[in-house]
């Protein structure tokens, strides 16, 4: 059937068209034989919590070159980290971040869990993280779901249920879609479509590869996804 190809011809897309990024491993290669690339994941992905990529970038590469490993992060002075992630917001991020490398070196010896469900246990790392470390850090096949990727399926699918209801069914479709092997590739191209061709205002969708089972197309109207919760009568 047409609508099973649509993974395959998401991750055909992302092969062509991936951004480069200093967290991101190439499309469809193995990931780096370096034990600390979980380490770079995580960093990155709580560093782009509340940050866009263009504003994170230039603090991961201060992080990384002053702190290359969990282990060096861990034993760094609360104060010069602090003031290393000025400029990035919300302090609470940066706390949680120095907690999370210590309990990582006291109870993992210094290497971040691939188990979503041990990294959940950690300071700081919450369902979303949990899956893009196991995803992208460790090639594990973890469900990886944002905003933006929940903007995405709710018009592939035409949902009709607003979020946070919605989310349900879009974790379901993304189980059942995910190709084995490629979660990272096949979360890491729905977040660039995401931003490049299904943005929230006016997509793209003459340039989108998945446009051909694309439900929310199909209506006319994919900007009315994901549907807005009706007003609270008062
Ligand atoms: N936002 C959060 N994680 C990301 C990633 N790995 N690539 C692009 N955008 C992201």
């Amino acid at each position: 059937a047409v609508s099973d190809s649509w993974p395959h011809d998401l991750l055909d897309w992302y092969g062509a068209h991936a951004r480069v990024l200093p967290w991101r491993n190439p499309p469809g290669a193995a990931l780096p034989d370096d034990p600390d690339w979980p380490y770079r994941v995580w960093l990155s992905e709580v560093m782009l919590q509340q940050t866009t990529v263009e504003a994170a970038t230039p603090y991961f590469h201060a992080f990384t070159a002053r702190w290359p490993t969990v282990a060096a992060l861990a034993a760094c002075d609360d104060d010069d980290l602090m003031q290393a992630w000025a400029g990035l917001g919300y302090y609470a991020r940066a706390r949680n971040l120095l907690a999370c490398a210590r309990a990582v070196v006291a109870q993992h010896g210094g290497r971040f869990p691939g188990e979503e469900a041990a990294l959940r246990a950690l300071p700081g790392i919450g369902d979303y993280t949990a899956a893009a470390v196991a995803a992208f850090g460790f090639g594990r096949d973890a469900v990886v779901i944002d905003g933006n990727v929940e903007r995405v399926v709710t018009r592939l699918l035409a949902l009709a249920e607003p979020l946070p209801g919605a989310r349900g069914a879009i974790r379901a479709a993304l189980a059942t879609a995910m190709p084995a092997g490629r979660a990272g590739d096949f979360a890491q191209g729905l977040m660039d479509l995401a931003r490049r061709v299904c943005t929230p205002r006016a997509p793209r969708c003459l340039a989108c590869p998945i446009a051909a089972t694309c439900a929310g197309r199909q209506t006319g109207a994919p900007e009315d996804f994901p549907v807005k919760p009706a007003k609270k009568a008062r």
